[in-house]
């Protein structure tokens, strides 16, 4: 049996009772889950796919791996060869298997970010090999490693990491033979920084080798329902990928490789979607601020990094008093003991009625 982590979110039920008590219902700002509509123009896509009785293709249709890479040159400066693209089912699922589709396993270690996406750790263990939490990559010494993970903007911190940071890792996993996994799913939702992408030019010097972007429709275009993502870069790392999905039956629906192509084709979607995110942002960063919350890094992303400076438990229980559920720190790693993680993904309805009692507490 593989020893998996306990999935955290069960111990946060008595919260959410409290919470639900609220005479006005629940503010639930716990998960990173959208709640505005799929655009029209990616619903038109997915219904004019409906009879779509063959199987699908597990590299994607050409037209989406050309779209994903159109969208990566247009929106973020990258220069993809649409034969590095691959389509995944939602990128949780790639997160989760890619260390065991690299044919890394027992004895390896897997790097991640010390406060992170759980999944990472989770990919490592299914994989058989360590799960190593660091920010130090200085620390390892010489040794070897075979897969690093970056996650810009972070969750759960919002964090953005500049290009030369970014680099410095590339330079360093180069030296190493080490793969770059870049989980970039909020790319597209920079506030106070802009995100820049691994296979941007300033990082990875103009080459893809080595690298693997990971982007996700989930929160660009509503899609987590549809479960829409893909990974670019390395064309050579994604054709290994390729041959072992192929076999694994790991298939995007061609419906949904459609839908993914209209999105990826259309910007005015994502750019309204973004406004909705920037003014709940700004309504609930106002009001825990003035509620008396410091907010840290939260440069970008769907979530606030916040504290008052108690531990995450103890802000869990406050919040939860006034109908507002969010999630511990403590959920991503021991150094989030003393935040919490609110999501900006409620509704302006939701988002309000939290910002009302925040105002009022
Ligand atoms: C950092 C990070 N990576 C990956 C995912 C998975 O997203 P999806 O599977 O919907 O593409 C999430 C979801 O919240 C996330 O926060």
């Amino acid at each position: 049996m593989i020893a998996l982590p306990d999935f955290p979110w069960d111990s946060l039920a008595s919260y959410k009772s409290t919470a639900e008590a609220h005479p006005d219902g629940i503010a639930d700002l716990s998960v990173g889950t959208p709640v505005d509509s799929v655009p029209e123009v990616v619903r038109r896509a997915l219904a004019d796919a409906a009879d779509s009785p063959g199987y699908p293709l597990t590299y994607g249709t050409a037209r989406l791996r050309e779209a994903a890479a159109g969208w990566l040159a247009r929106r973020h400066g990258v220069t993809a060869d649409p034969a590095g693209v691959l389509p995944t089912i939602g990128s949780k699922e790639l997160v989760a298997w890619l260390p065991t589709l690299l044919g890394v396993g027992s004895g390896d270690k897997v790097i991640f970010p010390s406060l992170a996406y759980p999944t990472y750790d989770v990919g490592a263990r299914l994989a058989g090999a360590e799960p190593f939490p660091t920010d130090g990559l200085l620390s390892l010494g010489p040794e070897r490693v075979p897969l690093v993970w970056v996650n810009s903007p972070s969750n759960p911190t919002g964090k953005v990491l500049p290009a030369e940071h970014l680099a410095k890792v590339v330079a360093w996993a180069r030296e190493r033979g080490a793969i770059v996994a870049s989980d970039e799913c909020y790319i597209e939702l920079g506030w106070e920084k802009r995100p820049v992408s691994i296979l941007h030019p300033d990082v990875s010097g103009g080459s893809h080798e080595g690298l693997l972007a990971v982007h996700s429709l989930s929160k660009r275009s509503n899609l987590a329902g549809y479960r829409a993502a893909f990974v670019a870069g390395d064309p050579a790392l994604v054709k290994r990928l390729l041959e072992v999905r192929k076999h694994a039956g790991m298939i995007v629906p061609e419906p949904v490789q459609a839908a993914m192509t209209a999105a990826l084709d259309d910007d005015a979607h994502a750019d309204e979607q973004r406004e909705r995110y920037s003014a709940r942002r700004t309504a609930l960063r106002t009001a825990l601020e003035s509620a008396g919350w410091r907010v840290d890094h939260s440069e970008a992303g769907l979530y606030l990094w916040a504290t008052d400076g108690t531990g995450c438990w103890d802000q869990v229980a406050r919040l939860a008093k006034l109908g507002i559920l969010v999630a511990p720190g403590s959920f991503y790693g021991t150094a989030g003991e003393s935040h919490v993680r609110v999501a900006i993904t409620a509704t302006d309805e939701r988002i309000a009625a939290a910002v009302a009692r925040l105002t009022t507490e």
